[in-house]
């Protein structure tokens, strides 16, 4: 089978990008299984259960997040009623929402998706590496083929962590920075493996916000309020090809369009 997961989704020219392209990309590459990080869709900071449904509707089946999930509080009423809306695994026991999905492909093919946060330059929250291994454990007696998204800042965290599950998931793809790497590999053991899937929004920006109130916070250390940008938006992300008996990766590519190249697809 073939999956499809989307970087990062940063406000309504994000949102845009996934209502122009992912029909189209799910044709082009014979898809069936679509996932997105949606943690910036509403304006850049969390979802709201309108921009979620809305989502689901254009074509995302499930949907990763992370640090920014709690942004809009409403989430709070939201994610307990939608279980295809993720938050990372390991939050601390009693917080709402799953970090894990078992989702099932149009003909019925079942696809595990597991959401873990790094701690490296973030919030000091359980351990993702001991978390994810558990997660793992519940979701593959249902699905042999399971993605985890790795909401991670350091490249060295995330790089482990695809050393760390080499083997045991069909794909490991890391998400946050906003800024997609070339690292697209499949690593020895059958996992398919990507540092950053980048970001699906406005890329004359900085990581997706408006560039002089986020510039001007690093020229003079002062409080401004970020805004969406809009200029140049582009969908990133990544595709990849298992072997549904195994669960093991067979092909990874990683895509990166401009507006012109999905409308073009
Ligand atoms: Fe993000
Ligand atoms: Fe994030």
């Amino acid at each position: 089978m073939r999956l499809l997961f989307i970087g990062d989704i940063v406000g309504k020219p994000g949102r845009d990008m996934v209502r122009k392209g992912v029909r189209g990309l799910v044709e082009e590459h014979g898809i069936d299984l679509v996932i997105a990080n949606v943690e910036n869709s509403a304006a850049g900071f969390g979802v709201t259960k309108d921009i979620g449904d809305t989502l689901l509707e254009w074509g995302v089946d499930v949907m990763t997040s992370g640090n920014h999930i709690w942004d809009k509080k409403e989430v709070l009423h939201y994610i307990p009623t939608q279980p295809r809306l993720l938050r990372p695994a390991n939050y601390p026991a009693g917080v709402p929402g799953r970090g894990s999905y078992v989702a099932q492909t149009r003909d019925g093919r079942p696809v595990g998706v597991i959401n873990v946060m790094g701690r490296v330059f973030m919030l000091n929250i359980d351990d993702p590496f001991a978390v994810v291994l558990k997660e793992i454990e519940a979701v593959r007696a249902r699905a042999r083929v399971i993605v985890v998204d790795f909401h991670a800042e350091a490249t060295s965290e995330k790089v482990a962590m695809g050393w760390h599950l080499d083997g045991k998931v069909t794909l490991v793809v890391g998400t946050h920075t906003h800024v997609q790497t070339a690292d697209e590999r499949i690593l020895p053991n059958g996992t398919a493996y990507l540092t950053d899937a980048g970001m699906t929004g406005p890329h004359d920006s900085i990581i997706g916000m408006e560039r002089q109130p986020s510039l001007a916070r690093f020229l003079n250390g002062m409080p401004s309020r970020f805004e969406p940008a809009t200029g140049n938006p582009r969908l990133n992300g990544v595709v990849v090809e298992a072997d549904d008996q195994t669960g093991r990766a067979t092909a990874v590519t990683r895509i990166s369009h401009s507006e012109a190249e999905l409308l073009a697809l």
